[in-house]
C-alpha cells in the first residue's frame, strides 16, 4: 500500500460532523433528537439573496471568472469592511473565497513555514491548529479562561511571543465560547504588536452577531491595519453556510498569493454565488437585526435554563450563537458526557475538547433551534444530570 504523506497524519474527522452522523443514525432508529451540534443558523437564506442567484444563473453567469473574486463584489466588500471598521480598503486587497475557512487555510499556507509559530485561541475554531501543522508551523495555544469571560489575556499573549512568532490569530466574537475581546484589550494588543514583526489574522465571521455593546476590530487601531488579515463572510450573518462564500482583506502582496493558491485549488467561486453576495451586502439589512434578536431570546432562554441545572455553569455569551457551559459538577471527560447526552437524553451537542485541549470540562451548544426545542432539550438535560447525581 502506498503510504499517505506525513503532512496529513494529524488530520481526523471533525467532531461536529461525527456527532451529526451519530444523531442522524439515532433519528433513523426512531429516537427523538434535539440538535445543537452544527454551527449554522437554522433560518433560510433571505429570499432576495436566493432570487439574485437564480437570476444570475438564468442570465448565464455560469463560467469561470476572476480567481480573486468578481471586481464588483470586491468593490462592495471593500466598501462594507471600510465602513464597518473605519479603515481604508481597496478592492485589490480583497480576496473572495468559497467560505471564510478556505481564506484562513490559504492565508496560513501563504505565510507559515517550518519553524514559524502561530499563536491561536484555545478553545477555538477547529481549523487554526491543524492547518498550522499542515503548513509546517508550530501552534502555540493561548488559554481562553472562563474566569476572564473567555476573552484574551494580553500578558499571556506577551509571554507566548518568541522570535519565531509569525502570526497571531484572534476570533472575536469567539466560537465556541461566545466571548469577545474588548476595545481596551484590542488597544493593548495593538500597542504590544507595534514594534514587533507579527501578522494578525482576525477572524471576524461573527462581527454582526453582537448582543451587547459594539463589535471592534483590531484593524481599526492606528498602525495595525497593514499587518492584519481580516476574515469575514456570509455564512452566519446571512444564513448562507451551504453557499460557500467568504472573503479576506489583506495587503496586496499577500492577496495576490492567496488568490493564486485559490486559483490552483478551486479556480474561482461560482459567479452566481458571488452575485448573491453582492445582493446580501447591498440589499435590505433588516433581517440581520431580526435574526440577531431571535438569537438573543434563545440565548437568554438557554443560559437561564442551563444555570438551573445542578452541575452546570453557563456564562452569558456576548456574541455569536453558542453557549459554552462548564460541567465541572459532573466528573466525566466532556467527550464521554456529550456522547451520553446524545445516546441517553437525545440532545446533540459537542464536547469542549472538539475546540482544543482547554475545552475539557465544557460542552458547546449552538442555540440555532426553536425556543420550544430549547425548552424540551433543557428538560431532557435536567433529567439526565439529576440521574447522574443520584
Ligand atoms: C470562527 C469561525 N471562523 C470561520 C468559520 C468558517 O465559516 P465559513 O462557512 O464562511 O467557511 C467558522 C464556521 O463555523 C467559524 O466558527
Amino acid at each position: 500500500m502506498v503510504q499517505l504523506a506525513r503532512r496529513v497524519e494529524h488530520l481526523g474527522p471533525t467532531a461536529a460532523f461525527e456527532v451529526l452522523a451519530r444523531a442522524n443514525e439515532l433519528a433513523r432508529q426512531g429516537k427523538s433528537i434535539v440538535h445543537f451540534e452544527i454551527g449554522e443558523p437554522d433560518f433560510d437564506t433571505p429570499v432576495n439573496i436566493t432570487d439574485s442567484a437564480v437570476k444570475a444563473l438564468r442570465g448565464g453567469n455560469t463560467k469561470y471568472v476572476d480567481g480573486q473574486g468578481l471586481l464588483e463584489l470586491r468593490k462592495v466588500v471593500a466598501e462594507h469592511v471600510a465602513r464597518k471598521r473605519g479603515i481604508e480598503v481597496s478592492p485589490t486587497e480583497v480576496v473572495i473565497g468559497p467560505g471564510a475557512s478556505p481564506v484562513i487555510f490559504f492565508v496560513i499556507l501563504a505565510l507559515i513555514e517550518s519553524g514559524d509559530e502561530v499563536i491561536y485561541p484555545n478553545p477555538g475554531f477547529f481549523t487554526y491548529e491543524p492547518v498550522t501543522i499542515l503548513a509546517g508551523g508550530t501552534p502555540v495555544p493561548i488559554h481562553l479562561w472562563e474566569e476572564k469571560e473567555f476573552s484574551i489575556d494580553v500578558d499571556e499573549i506577551k509571554s507566548k511571543i518568541s522570535p519565531r512568532t509569525k502570526l497571531l490569530i484572534l476570533n472575536s466574537p469567539n466560537n465556541p465560547t461566545g466571548g469577545m475581546i474588548s476595545a481596551n484589550g484590542l488597544k493593548e494588543l495593538a500597542d504590544l504588536l507595534s514594534d514587533r514583526d507579527i501578522r494578525v489574522l482576525s477572524d471576524e465571521v461573527y462581527s454582526e452577531m453582537v448582543y451587547d455593546g459594539e463589535f471592534h476590530s483590531i484593524s481599526s487601531f492606528p498602525g495595525v491595519k497593514d499587518r492584519t488579515i481580516i476574515v469575514d463572510g456570509f455564512s452566519k450573518t446571512y444564513a448562507m453556510t451551504g453557499w460557500r462564500l467568504g472573503y479576506g482583506v489583506m495587503d496586496i502582496e499577500l492577496s495576490y498569493k492567496v488568490a493564486a493558491l485559490m486559483i490552483q485549488c478551486n479556480s474561482c467561486v461560482p459567479p452566481f454565488v458571488q452575485m448573491a453576495g453582492i445582493e446580501a451586502l447591498k440589499g435590505p439589512q433588516g433581517g440581520v437585526k431580526e435574526r440577531l434578536e431571535i438569537f438573543r431570546r434563545r440565548r437568554d432562554l438557554i443560559v437561564e435554563g442551563l444555570n438551573q441545572i445542578p452541575g452546570l455553569n453557563c456564562l452569558l455569551p456576548k456574541g455569536a450563537f453558542y453557549v459554552f457551559p462548564s460541567h465541572k459538577g459532573i466528573k466525566m471527560p466532556s467527550k464521554e458526557l456529550a456522547l451520553k447526552l446524545l445516546n441517553e437524553a437525545g440532545v446533540a451537542c459537542l464536547p469542549g475538547t472538539a475546540f482544543g485541549e482547554f475545552g475539557e470540562g465544557y460542552l458547546r451548544f449552538t442555540y440555532s433551534n426553536s425556543e420550544d426545542n430549547i425548552r424540551e432539550a433543557l428538560k431532557r438535560i435536567g433529567k439526565f444530570f439529576c440521574s447522574k447525581k443520584a
